[in-house]
């Protein structure tokens, strides 16, 4: 809310401004930019924040060929045909899918801002659909220089490249994975330490017990997302539903965005934010509803009137545990789908790389035993998990002792040594990185 207070106050401002006659053009271009979020809501405001956030990285971008990441200020959000800022990121792929970071071969992904790897389709906003930022796309959203031209213009004039990867987001009724993107402070990071390899993360983590390099700390300005898509034809979403989704077309079908997860390096062990359709429980198979943390603060009014408004905030997470020693937990009914009764943070506490590419007792499944140790879609028992983490976690009937939110520094040594190093929560560095074929750049090399 408070955004658009101050949103209006500057257009006032502009407006009474006299202006030099030569952006007497600009007059009538609205900046339609949001203010960006404020690091210490993270904390303070959780709720507010991850709105801020939806509010940034849902804002439509300008043409990824110009710039990627970068938001189009002179179209507001959900304008119809509009593409997401989050989109113009880089693609992180998915096992046998190479993407646009973890490349084939091991190879070093080129600069931020190169497109030259294909990545498909992206999603838009419905075009048919009636908004009230429609009753604003009149004169004053004339692009005033082509740094401005939206992707829409741009794929008007046949310059568009597609980049929606289906496959990589669309959610297979099983729980899948999505479609996961990198802002550039995150991809940079990646570029700057060498871990878009198998090998590098490997000389990463022996550089580090060698003590080369430090623990792997994404800077604060990283951002990453993971979004999940269904085909809406095949999940039997009604057709008058339709456009209430940001959707994309790929071959003839229809694919709704389903869930948004967002994290950012707000905080030291990240900030982390769920969202999805306000009807997600009622399209498909009956699904276990997520668990959720309440809303504070309310979807903000610049989404009244756009597909955003069908959006909602599962929640936010920003420790493993309550103020009282209980483990906080955050799942969407979708993407946590089987495992529903899970914790981001915990679980993603367990990405970690080694010197000799083994695995720690720190895995996923490591994590999901701690909180639910029934997970028959992955094949998860008490008796199982007795043997991943240990009998002294149980009592004698097969409960847990004590969930954890926390994860336990033992599942991180070896030989009473630190050995199984944190990729920092990111789990896209040790999941798809793939073996490098050539040698590395010598700067790789410690
Ligand atoms: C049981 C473990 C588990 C839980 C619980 C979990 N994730 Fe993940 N997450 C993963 C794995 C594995 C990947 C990597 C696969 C991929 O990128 O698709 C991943 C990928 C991601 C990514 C892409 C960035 C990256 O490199 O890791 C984001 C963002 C993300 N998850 C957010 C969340 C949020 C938000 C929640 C809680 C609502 C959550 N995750 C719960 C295991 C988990």
């Amino acid at each position: 809310m408070r955004n658009i207070f101050v949103q209006g106050f500057c257009c006032l401002l502009l407006s009474t401004t006299t202006m030099p006659t030569a952006f007497a053009a600009d007059k009538t271009a609205h900046n339609y930019c949001q203010l960006a979020p404020v690091r210490s809501d993270a904390l303070d405001f959780p709720s507010k924040h991850a709105w801020d956030l939806f509010l940034m990285l849902n804002h439509p971008a300008v043409d990824r060929e110009i710039e990627r990441g970068r938001a189009d200020c002179a179209r507001p959000i959900g304008d119809p045909g509009s593409t997401t800022v989050w989109e113009s990121w880089r693609n992180a792929g998915k096992i046998g899918v190479q993407g646009e970071v973890f490349l084939k071969d091991g190879v070093e992904p080129p600069d931020w801002n190169d497109t030259t790897i294909p990545d498909e389709k992206p999603g838009q906003v419905p075009k048919e659909a009636i908004t009230r930022v429609q009753a604003f796309s009149g004169s004053d959203r004339q692009p005033i220089d082509p740094r401005q031209i939206s992707f829409h213009d741009w794929a008007l004039i046949d310059k568009a490249k597609p980049q929606f990867s289906p496959g990589d987001g669309i959610f297979e009724g099983g729980g899948a994975f999505g479609e996961t993107r990198l802002n550039r402070e995150t991809f940079e990071f990646i570029k700057r330490n060498c871990l878009w390899s198998k090998d590098g993360l490997r000389r990463y983590a022996q550089a580090y017990q060698d003590g080369k390099k430090p623990l792997i700390v994404f800077p604060p300005g990283a951002m990453e997302v993971k979004a999940a898509w269904i085909d809406l034809e095949r999940e039997k979403v009604p057709k008058e539903k339709w456009n209430t989704f940001y959707s994309a077309d790929y071959k003839g079908k229809k694919y709704g965005l389903m869930t948004l997860h967002v994290i950012t390096k707000d905080i030291p062990n990240w900030f982390w934010a769920s969202f999805h359709h306000k009807d997600q429980l009622s399209f498909g198979d009956k699904l276990e509803p997520g668990i959720e943390t309440p809303d504070e603060f309310g979807q903000p009014s610049a989404l009244k009137g756009t597909v955003w408004e069908n959006y909602v905030l599962g929640g936010t997470q920003i420790e493993f545990d309550s103020s009282t020693g209980a483990p906080t937990m955050l799942s969407d009914a979708h993407v946590e789908k089987g495992f529903v009764r899970s914790s981001c943070i915990t679980c993603h506490s367990t990405a970690v790389i080694s010197p000799d590419d083994t695995k720690s007792v720190a895995s996923q499944a490591a994590a999901m035993c701690i909180l639910t140790p029934t997970v028959p879609e992955f094949d998860l028992d008490p008796k199982g998990c007795r043997e991943i983490i240990g009998d002294k976690y149980f009592m004698k009937d097969d409960k847990l002792v004590a969930e954890r939110g926390a994860p336990l520094p033992e599942w991180y040594m070896k030989n009473d040594k630190l050995f199984f190093i944190q990729t920092d929560f990111l789990y896209s560095l040790p999941q798809r990185a793939q073996k490098e074929m050539n040698s590395p750049p010598k700067r790789c090399v410690w």
